[in-house]
């Protein structure tokens, strides 16, 4: 009979545009482990943007999406999580997050973030927290405001700045391997 090997989730925490996805889908294939994204898994369930549910039902409503979604998925442990950069606000988020994973902050200076998030095409759909006003502004606000979080939450805090997605994935698989 052959073995089955239980590891722990591979969760990766942080700001819009620190890369968890794409980092996130390189860990998944190098690894053979399943990849979810928690903002995905919202928008296959409700067929709308986040950008939408945040202008019709508001971000409280968000947030207990984002919610059920970690309570139904994260719980089992060989998967390649990458969540919303709001997840670890809530408590009882960030106990499941742990409950079953290994959570890596992918921390990057507020240039590499805006450089990252503006390279992408529509991050406006995605990210109705950043969209209004001042991008620069907004953000500066937010890594005020989270990154102290952040750091609290994660098992481990990896550079972003001035590496590419594979050696930020190559870093955390090397990490996880120990
Ligand atoms: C959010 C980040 C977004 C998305 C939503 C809220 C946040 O995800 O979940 O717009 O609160 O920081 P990304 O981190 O993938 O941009």
């Amino acid at each position: 009979m052959s073995k089955v090997i239980n590891l722990k989730n591979i969760v990766l925490i942080g700001m819009s545009g620190a890369g968890k996805t794409v980092v996130g889908q390189y860990i998944s294939n190098k690894l053979n482990m399943e990849f979810l994204d928690t903002d995905d898994i919202i928008l296959q369930k409700t067929g709308k943007t986040i950008k939408d549910i945040f202008e019709k039902f508001g971000e409280e409503y968000f947030r207990q999406l984002e919610s059920q979604v970690i309570l139904e998925n994260c719980l089992e442990g060989n998967k390649v999580i990458s969540t919303g950069g709001g997840a670890i606000l809530k408590d009882i988020n960030r106990k499941a997050l742990k409950e079953n994973g290994i959570l890596y902050f992918l921390k990057g200076t507020i240039e590499t973030l805006i450089s990252n998030i503006q390279s992408s095409p529509s991050w406006e759909n995605h990210r109705p927290l950043l969209n209004k006003g001042s991008l620069y502004d907004n953000m500066q606000n937010m890594i005020r405001d989270r990154y102290k979080l952040y750091e609290e939450s994660a098992d481990y805090i990896i550079d972003i700045d001035n590496k590419s997605i594979n050696e930020i994935g190559d870093e955390i698989i090397f990490i996880f391997k120990q």
